[in-house]
This record gives structure tokens, C-alpha cells and sequence, in this order.
């Protein structure tokens, strides 16, 4: 087992501690922010993740939180995994850059292994501040599934200039049993950003071929989506239609793919495509509220879930943001819930309860995929309801009040078989 340091305890840091200490590994949780620090002595992990908080109290003993670089002394690697944003579209590596710093300032010899995405030239700057080239070693954790993608991972990619960083970052990953991609630091990098763009680009896909469905009687994104899965060289994953994607990964991915890109001189035309297909959905969302029930000045809209998808309380770039700020400028009144995530926006009223958010108001849209918005037929009944999450069954629901993503007019019945 090895002495392992974490710096920066957001989704990726904290994930990775706890699962490298579920290991055996003695693990040194590094960040700035005082409060977070105090929680997870405490035990009390600062974001929801299924499993989070028995794994951190199953492990606290194995793991020293400190904001002092001098505490990863003896510590083998570095994992930097502070957040890269986007800042006018560019990545902001200044929280790596500083973390490279206090890493040299401590004169610390643990091998540095970069976890934050970020693109080559990046890469490049901060090997001039360590002094060496970093391990690139990126993430593919899904949030809501943070614990499962970091124990399970499909494939782990180690981009590394020397083969003992190589081996060491090896060792660490050996317990998943997953295969191994060995790179250079800038193909782990893009292969990073190649996989969310390519992701993002498979759901704009969808919701696409979604908008086509509408328009074609009898034709079911979702008979679609099972069509096309089926076969292995397309994959059933990230083929659900929806109000389009958000989260603090594809929005940024994509965005930084295409700068990057288009400084090369060569753009990603069709990624460019998939971003903008994306943009225009949340305006989409609330058109077809619209068609529904006409003006919505002065009404009453309930939105089910603020999160960016479900299983998590993530708001960041949320969909479901997107279209309450859309249903504000149109003069609607807003009533929001959800079961985890906090939303502080002007012009909302979050309440506690789903009811409570169902009672009063005449429209309702479901914004995020919460199990426990699936079988609200019943309840919603005599309301305008726009499901962009496809989790109500159609065929319970008055379609002279209901609207859904994906669902041709229905003309004439399939033969209804149970397979
Ligand atoms: C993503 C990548 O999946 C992960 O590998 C990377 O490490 C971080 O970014 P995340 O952003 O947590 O993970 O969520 P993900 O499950 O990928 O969903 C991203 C967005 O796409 C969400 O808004 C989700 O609602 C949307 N989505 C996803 C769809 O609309 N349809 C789908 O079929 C899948």
C-alpha cells in the first residue's frame, strides 16, 4: 500500500480518496477550504453521492484532511484534482497551476499525476512550474454514479513520459481490473475531451432524431433508441432523449475541444453542431409548454427536479435552471422542487415537497429524472404537463394536456406485444 496525497476534495478528489483508502492506501486530503475540511473530519462528505458517506466514515481513519502542503511530505503521488473552469471559453488551470506551485514550494517528491481536465498546452505550462512533466491520469466518474465509475472504471488511461511513473500510477489502478490505456500526457488529455465531446454529441444526436419522431406519426424515440442500440458498434448508452444535456463536465468539455481546435486551425465542425443543437433546447422545452396551454404570463409553473440529472444535487449548467430562467422571462410564476438539489435563483420559489409543487400550479414540466417522479399519472391530472424526461407512460396521460420528447401523433396502434 502506498501514502497517496488528494488535492482538491470536489466530486473527483473525494471520490478518488475515499476508494484509494477503501484500498488500504493511507490517504492525505488536501484543500483550501476550511469548512469542507471540518465536515469530512466529521464524516459528513459535502456532496450527495449514493455510498459517499459510508465509504468516508469507513475509511476516516485511513485519511488525514489538512490544508498544509507540508502534510504530503512523505506521500508517493500527487493527485491534482482541483477544478479547471472555463473562463471566456478557455480552461482556467490557475487552481493547477497554484497546486504545482505549493507542490514545488514544499519541495514535495511525490510523483504529481494530474486528475482535472485540461488540454496539451496546459500540460505543458505546468510541467514548467513542477519542473517535470505530470502523470496525466483523467476521470471518466459519472456524478450519481461517482463510487461505481471509480471502483469499476472501463478502461483506466495513464498518460505518462517515463515508465516508472507509468508502472507506480499501474500499481495504484491494478485492484479494478480494468484495462489499461498507456499514452503520452496529451493523448490522455484529449482522449479525455474526445470521450465527453463524443458523449455530448451522441445526445444531441438523439434529441435530434427526438424533434424527427414528433413530427412523424406513430414514431417513438424510445423504439428508436432501442433500434439503434442493439448494435455493439453504437451501444445503448446516452441514447435517452431529453431536454438536453447540462453538468459540469460536457457544457466546459465541449467548449474547450472547440477553442482548442479551432487555435489549431482545424474545427470540430460537429461537435460546433451538437453544442448549438444543445443550446436552443431549453428555449424548445418551454415553446412546447407553450403549445400546450398557450400564454404562460401569470401562471402557475411546477418544475419536478433542479438537479442536472438524477441521484445527484448538482445544479451546475442544469437544463432545469436553463428553463425556469426561460419560464421567468416569460412572466410565468415559478414553483420548484427537488429532493436534493438547492437552487437560489431569482425569481423561484423552491418548496419541499412535490405536491406542494404540483397543488397550485395549472402547468407542470419534468426537468430531471428523479425515480420518484415516475407514477405521478394520477396526480397530475387536470394539469398542462410537459415530461422532458420521458418517465410517465403516455398512455395514462390526456394528450390534450401532456406533451413529451420524442412521441409522434399517435394515428394507428402497433401490434402490442410483450417481449
Ligand atoms: C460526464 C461523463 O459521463 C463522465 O464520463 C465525465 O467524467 C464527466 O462528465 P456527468 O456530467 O456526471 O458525467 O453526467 P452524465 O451522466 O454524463 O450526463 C451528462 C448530461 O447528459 C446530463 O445532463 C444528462 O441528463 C444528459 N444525458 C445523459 C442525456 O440527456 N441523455 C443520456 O442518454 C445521457
Amino acid at each position: 500500500m502506498m501514502r497517496i496525497g488528494i488535492i482538491g476534495m470536489g466530486y473527483v478528489g473525494l471520490s478518488t480518496a475515499v476508494v484509494l483508502a477503501d484500498q488500504g492506501n493511507e490517504m492525505v486530503c488536501v484543500d483550501v477550504d476550511m469548512k469542507k475540511l471540518e465536515m469530512l473530519k466529521r464524516g459528513k462528505p459535502p456532496i450527495y453521492e449514493k455510498g459517499m458517506e459510508e465509504m468516508l466514515n469507513r475509511n476516516l481513519n485511513r485519511m488525514t484532511m489538512t490544508a498544509d502542503y507540508k502534510d504530503l511530505a512523505d506521500a508517493d503521488i500527487l493527485f491534482i484534482c482541483v477544478p479547471t473552469p472555463t473562463k471566456d471559453g478557455r480552461c482556467d488551470t490557475s487552481y493547477v497551476k497554484a497546486a504545482a506551485k505549493a507542490i514545488n514550494d514544499a519541495n514535495l517528491k511525490g510523483i504529481p499525476v494530474i486528475k482535472s481536465t485540461m488540454p496539451p498546452t496546459a500540460i505543458e505550462d505546468v510541467s514548467k512550474v513542477l519542473g517535470k512533466m505530470p502523470v496525466m491520469n483523467p476521470e471518466f466518474l459519472k456524478e450519481g454514479t461517482a463510487l461505481e465509475d471509480t471502483i469499476r472504471p472501463d478502461r483506466v488511461v495513464i498518460g505518462a513520459d517515463n515508465i516508472k511513473d507509468f508502472e507506480k500510477l499501474k500499481e495504484i489502478w491494478s485492484f479494478t481490473n480494468a484495462p489499461i490505456i498507456m499514452a503520452s500526457p496529451a493523448e490522455a488529455s484529449i482522449i479525455k475531451y474526445a470521450s465527453n465531446s463524443f458523449l455530448a454529441t451522441k445526445v444531441s444526436f438523439i434529441n435530434e432524431i427526438a424533434d424527427l419522431c414528433e413530427r412523424i406519426p406513430n414514431c417513438d424515440v424510445g423504439v428508436i433508441a432501442k433500434g439503434m442500440g442493439m448494435d455493439r458498434r453504437i451501444g445503448d448508452k446516452f441514447l435517452n432523449a431529453g431536454p438536453g444535456y447540462g453538468g459540469s463536465c460536457f457544457p466546459k468539455d465541449t467548449e474547450e475541444l472547440r477553442n482548442l481546435a479551432r487555435n489549431i486551425g482545424r474545427p470540430m465542425n460537429i461537435v460546433d453542431a451538437a453544442v448549438s443543437t444543445n443550446c436552443r433546447r431549453p428555449v424548445e422545452m418551454v415553446n412546447k409548454l407553450k403549445e400546450l396551454m398557450g400564454s404562460i404570463r401569470g401562471k402557475r409553473i411546477g418544475v419536478l427536479g433542479i438537479a442536472f440529472k438524477a441521484n445527484t444535487d448538482d445544479t451546475r449548467e442544469s437544463v432545469s435552471i436553463k428553463i425556469m430562467e426561460e419560464l421567468v422571462k416569460e412572466g410565468a410564476i415559478v414553483v420548484a422542487y427537488d429532493p436534493k438539489a438547492k437552487a437560489t435563483i431569482e425569481g423561484i420559489n423552491q418548496v419541499n415537497m412535490k405536491e406542494e409543487c404540483i397543488r397550485d400550479s395549472e402547468g407542470i414540466i419534468i426537468a430531471t429524472e428523479w425515480e420518484e417522479f415516475r407514477g405521478l399519472e394520477n396526480a397530475l391530472e387536470g394539469k398542462y404537463v410537459l415530461d422532458t424526461r420521458r418517465i410517465l407512460n403516455p398512455e395514462l396521460m390526456d394528450p390534450r394536456y401532456f406533451s413529451t420528447i420524442g412521441r409522434g401523433k399517435e394515428t394507428s396502434k402497433k401490434a402490442k406485444t410483450t417481449y
